[in-house]
């Protein structure tokens, strides 16, 4: 079965493929979205490349369907990542978002668009999901915007929430509740 959801004109979401690796490697490693993610190494080599996709294909064998899509577009290639991370299981009534998209793709409303499709989707296909959230560093308003475009509100400010680098980080708490 091709597993493929339309974005727009030339993206589209798909599984990750083992070719996907040079554009992963050329993306990701980028300070800007090192400092906003929690689980992107850097620098980011080859070989955290290599264990990405095959996480993603286990992942895909194990659950008979893609939670990890890439943001591929027809001419580039992979440009970006969006992931679901099954919170309460694929039947379970939460879940939680991630997404990045490369730099040279921003502030085209692409991770909007993607981010607009996932929710769409994971509601679609996962009738007991009734919560989709996303939680943001607060120095990163970018994502709050992806979030609040794509009809997520904002619940909360969390205090010391996270710890990166030994250095605890507020985030915000973003929610999107089916209609
Ligand atoms: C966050 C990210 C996915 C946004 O991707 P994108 O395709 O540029 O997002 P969009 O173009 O759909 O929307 C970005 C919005 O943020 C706004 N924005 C950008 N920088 C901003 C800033 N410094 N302050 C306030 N708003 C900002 C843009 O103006 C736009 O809103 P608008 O359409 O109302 O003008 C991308 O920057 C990224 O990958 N960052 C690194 C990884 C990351 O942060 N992932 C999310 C972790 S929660």
């Amino acid at each position: 079965m091709e597993e493929k959801i339309h974005i727009r004109t030339h993206i589209a979401l798909t599984p990750f493929e083992p070719g996907d690796k040079p554009n992963l490697v050329l993306y990701l490693n980028d300070p800007v979205l090192y400092r906003n993610t929690l689980r992107i190494p850097s620098p980011y080599t080859d070989a955290d490349a290599e264990q990405w996709l095959n996480i993603a294909s286990e992942n895909r064998a194990l659950y008979g369907r893609t939670y990890n899509w890439a943001i591929r577009h027809t001419e580039h290639g992979v440009i970006g990542g969006i992931g679901a991370f099954l919170r309460t299981g694929v039947d379970g009534h939460l879940d939680e978002i991630g997404y990045w998209l490369g730099e040279p793709f921003r502030g085209q409303g692409i991770a909007t668009d993607a981010a607009r499709v996932m929710c769409a989707w994971l509601f679609e296909t996962r009738p007991a999901l009734v919560r989709i959230e996303a939680k943001v560093h607060s120095d990163n308003p970018a994502s709050v915007r992806v979030l609040e475009k794509a009809g997520f509100e904002r619940e909360g400010f969390a205090r010391k929430h996270t710890i990166k680098n030994g250095e605890l980080i507020d985030v915000i708490l973003m929610a999107r509740i089916r209609e």
